[in-house]
């Protein structure tokens, strides 16, 4: 058997080192957005895959036996594509999904917004100097309603878009640590973020929490109607290994 590991998260990392260990054949698979990417073990191939045209050739053309689409939970569209692709092919998935911050200490308190876009306009009313966690592709979503406020915004590789003059890039790659966010945090007034779950990112929101700043947070989207979800690597890797023992 073979098995896509779809990536670029730590869970997907980790799942690779625990199907390596389990002897389980396997290519992680990586969109190639980021400069320098943290690989995982094993096979890798980088790029998309053309769409869900594209991806069911892969399955066919690799004799894949089933798919785990452990990409990040604002990767919609990889997700999509990936339940797509299994469903027309009868090749089993299984999505691993870190769960989100909804339940976590403070989180009703929190600004919780459907979009980017509703995440700006809201930011723009509760604070003149934002801290943006949203990654790089969103930010063009934040350029006109923050145009005139002195955002810091942080990402891994620099903006492709012009920023407002106002604005300050940060470059860095987490995780991140309480008293580092602290620092980054120290004259911000409100932090706009995703739902992006896990413990890598979440200092942000505990010093957020301490200093009484609002939070503006984009919900996610539902995992795709009928795929079956875990949330830990642990989880993933015995599911894969169920399938193998058949
Ligand atoms: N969105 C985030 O906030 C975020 C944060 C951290 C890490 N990441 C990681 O960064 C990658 C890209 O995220 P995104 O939000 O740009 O995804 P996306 O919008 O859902 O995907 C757009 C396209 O990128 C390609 N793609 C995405 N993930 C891929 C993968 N693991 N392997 C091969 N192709 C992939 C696919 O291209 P084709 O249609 O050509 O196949 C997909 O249709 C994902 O692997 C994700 O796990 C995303």
């Amino acid at each position: 058997m073979t098995i896509l590991l779809l990536g670029g998260t730590s869970e997907a990392r980790e799942l690779a080192v625990l199907l390596q260990d389990a002897k389980v054949r396997f290519v992680s698979s990586l969109a190639g957005r980021v400069a320098r990417p943290r690989l995982p073990v094993g096979a890798i191939q980088i790029g998309g895959f053309g769409g869900v045209g594209g991806l069911r050739a892969y399955l066919g053309e690799h004799r894949i036996t089933a798919v785990v689409d452990a990409t990040h939970p604002f990767a919609e569209g990889m997700s999509a594509n990936a339940a797509a692709a299994c469903h027309a092919d009868g090749v089993p998935l299984l999505r691993l999904e870190r769960p989100g911050w909804s339940e976590a200490p403070g989180a009703d308190s929190w600004h919780w917004a459907d979009d980017h876009d509703e995440a700006a306009g809201l930011a723009a009313t509760l604070g003149d100097r934002p801290f943006l966690t949203v990654g790089r592709q969103s930010l063009s979503r934040f350029v006109v309603p923050l145009a005139g406020k002195a955002a810091v915004v942080r990402v891994v590789d620099p903006p492709e878009i012009e920023l407002p003059d106002p604005w300050t890039v940060l470059l860095s790659r987490g995780p991140y640590d309480v008293e580092g966010e602290r620092a980054v945090m120290a004259d911000l007034d409100v932090l706009v973020t995703k739902d992006s779950g896990g413990r890598y990112t979440w200092s942000k929101m505990q010093v957020a929490h301490e200093r009484g700043i609002p939070v503006v947070i984009v919900r996610r989207s539902a995992v795709p109607d009928g795929v079956e979800t875990v949330t830990e690597p642990g989880a993933a890797r015995d599911w894969v290994v169920r399938r193998s023992t058949r």
